[in-house]
């Protein structure tokens, strides 16, 4: 989603410093760029419809400057077009912001009357014009930015340039990320500590109602009274963003090549022995746990759901964040509210959170950014270490997360006897020796190659499956749409003949995962009916069939169902990604997507 970079540096070295924090954060998704610098005390701003190397080109060759302030946007108020690109000026002001300006059409009447006019459909020039109206009216820039503050609804992370102060650059925050970076006689702004990396690797984290004020070899933060904060300087431990793809040609196949490694980095502390296992947080005391997230972390919830019902006895909800905070959540002692999140900043996971912890109620994570807004607002945060994953769609963080979360089902159900030491053993030597098992489903690189060229010339698909086998259907569904632009449709296997049946025609792709030995012969018959209906089925199973009928089995190896979803899911993840690739899509960056979705 949007990205910002600023900078302001005792060199005129700054426009290759912007350019190279946009290209990094371009892996977030975006649909416009623009950057805005002084150049013999003029401000420069250029904009562009598209990529960052197309604003690259239109910088003026041998531009030198000192300070400076850049944005990738991903559109929310204003169709794609130079004119809404960021940054916007209005008067003495100009900024780039992320987040959504909610009161933008009151505030812009508002600012109507008092004579404003607006170029832009944008809500940030909006904010930039009520920054401009109060600094003009106080002049002063602690009250403005304390009264902008006040009188904003949304979520704002704003790097602004003041006429007439070549030196400093202000930042404001609320709800969505920024962090100030701390360098040698030059100092740094960014949404994401990866976009400034390759310069420094210590921070300050602004906090929701915080401003700054930042020079070259000065950075100053305040509280929205105007009080200076004595703020913590941080370390960045993580891994830089721009990982390379290796010889892999799309970062989406190198992260779910990688999944053999991440998911064992992630449960390696829990595995070894039952002693380590019990190091995982005690849920015995809950009498239920909420899942609250958003896309395939929610689908990742669905899984942990399924694990911690069957096998350990406790209630189990899942929720989709944005739905999750409009609801009545039904929460007492009794129940832990668990958030998944790759990024650790998805506006609607966050928010939900926010709203747990008002209320002071328990609080668990699984997350993968570390000291991400989600990880410091959790009570308690369990990493996934899927190390960065650039690929819009998500993959290795998908399996990470169902890794760490059925390790926790499976000592919840140790602890509450549900149980026995003997398969928990068991269980834990799958984990260690994962390698067997998920390597013969990551090589069989032949049959999804195969499946891609029948199907992606398709319309609609369906995935199908029961219980596990329906969660999973739900996210390779999703991985399809997301990344090949193919319509599918994930369904509950006993439910498609409740109407959905009708949309089943000559040569419908109908994928099914069967994996699950109670209910696997209901899911085979439901596809038995679809076939008769002209489909070509394709099934992924553990269980030892052939049956003509079946354009493909894809044949898994037999673990416990601990492990299972693991397994199942990467034919699908690579199946979408054949697919997409004969489509000629652009894998890792899909229209429309963003891989970190900062708005609500
Ligand atoms: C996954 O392929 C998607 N890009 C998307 O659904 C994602 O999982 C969702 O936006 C949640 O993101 P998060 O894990 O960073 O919170």
């Amino acid at each position: 989603m949007c990205g910002i970079v600023g900078t302001v540096s005792d060199k005129n070295n700054i426009i290759p410093i912007l350019l190279d924090g946009l290209k990094t954060l371009e892996y977030r998704g975006y649909d416009s760029a623009g950057l805005s610098y002084l150049k013999d005390g003029n401000l420069i701003i250029n904009k562009v419809e598209g990529r960052v190397k197309a604003l690259e080109q239109k910088i003026e060759k041998n531009s030198i400057s000192h300070i400076g302030i850049a944005h990738t946007r991903w559109a929310t108020h204003g169709k794609v077009n130079e004119i809404n690109a960021h940054p916007h000026q209005v008067g003495k002001i100009t900024i780039v912001h992320n987040g959504i300006i909610e009161n933008y059409n009151k505030l812009k009447h508002k600012l109507k009357d008092k004579g404003y006019n607006f170029k832009s459909e944008s809500d940030t020039e909006i904010a930039a014009g009520l920054l401009d109206y109060y600094f003009k009216k106080y002049e002063n820039i602690d009250k403005t930015i304390q009264k902008f503050m006040k009188k904003v609804d949304g979520s704002y992370a704003i790097c602004m340039l003041l006429e007439n102060d070549p030196n400093t650059i202000y930042v404001i925050k609320k709800d969505s990320p920024l962090i100030i970076g701390q360098g040698k006689n030059e100092n740094y702004i960014a949404s994401d500590v990866p976009a400034i990396l390759k310069y420094t690797k210590n921070y300050y984290i602004l906090e929701d109602y915080e401003y700054g004020k930042i020079t070259k070899n000065n950075i100053k933060i305040y509280d929205k009274e105007g009080n200076i904060l004595k703020k913590q300087l941080k370390e960045y431990k993580g891994s830089s963003a721009t990982s390379d793809k290796g010889t892999y040609e799309h970062y989406m196949l190198k992260e779910i090549f990688e999944q053999n490694t991440t998911i064992r980095k992630t449960v390696n502390p829990y595995i070894n022995s039952i002693n380590d296992l019990l190091t995982l947080p005690d849920l015995t005391k809950y009498e239920r746990i909420d899942i609250i997230a958003c896309g395939t972390a929610m689908h990742a919830g669905l899984i942990a759901k399924y694990l911690f019902e069957q096998y350990s006895n406790t209630k189990c909800e899942v929720f989709l964040a944005s739905e999750y905070r409009y609801q009545n959540n039904f929460l007492n002692n009794k129940v832990l509210s668990i958030f998944i999140s790759q990024s650790g900043e998805t506006a609607d996971t966050l928010a939900a959170l926010k709203k747990v912890k008002e209320k002071n109620y328990d609080t668990l994570g699984i997350v993968n950014v570390k000291e991400s807004s989600i990880a410091r607002t959790l009570d308690k945060v369990l990493y996934t270490e899927a190390g960065t994953e650039i690929a819009v769609a998500s993959t290795k963080a998908y399996t990470a997360q169902i890794a760490l979360l059925s390790v926790l089902a499976l000592s919840t159900a140790y602890r509450k006897k549900q149980i026995k030491e003997e398969k928990v053993n068991k269980i834990l030597e799958e984990f260690r020796s994962i390698n067997q098992t998920i390597i013969p489903v990551l090589e069989n690189i032949k049959t999804y190659e195969n499946i891609a060229k029948e199907i992606y010339q398709k319309n609609d698909i369906f995935y199908i499956g029961r219980g596990l086998d329906y969660a999973l259907a739900m996210e390779g569904s999703l991985k399809l749409k997301e990344i090949s632009y193919i319509h599918s449709e994930a369904y509950a296997a006993g439910e498609l003949k409740h109407g959905t049946i009708s949309l089943i025609t000559k040569d419908t792709p109908v994928f099914a995962s069967a994996t699950n030995k109670i209910i696997n012969s209901k899911t085979i018959s439901n596809l038995k009916e679809v076939i008769s209906r002209g489909a070509k089925c394709y099934l992924i199973t553990d269980k030892d069939i052939e049956d003509e009928n079946f354009k493909q089995i894809i044949k898994i190896k037999k673990v416990s169902m601990f492990l299972k979803p693991i397994l199942t899911i990467i034919p699908y993840q690579l199946i979408a990604y054949y697919t997409a690739k004969l489509k000629g899509c652009d894998i890792d960056k899909p229209r429309n997507l963003a891989k970190s979705v900062t708005v609500e």
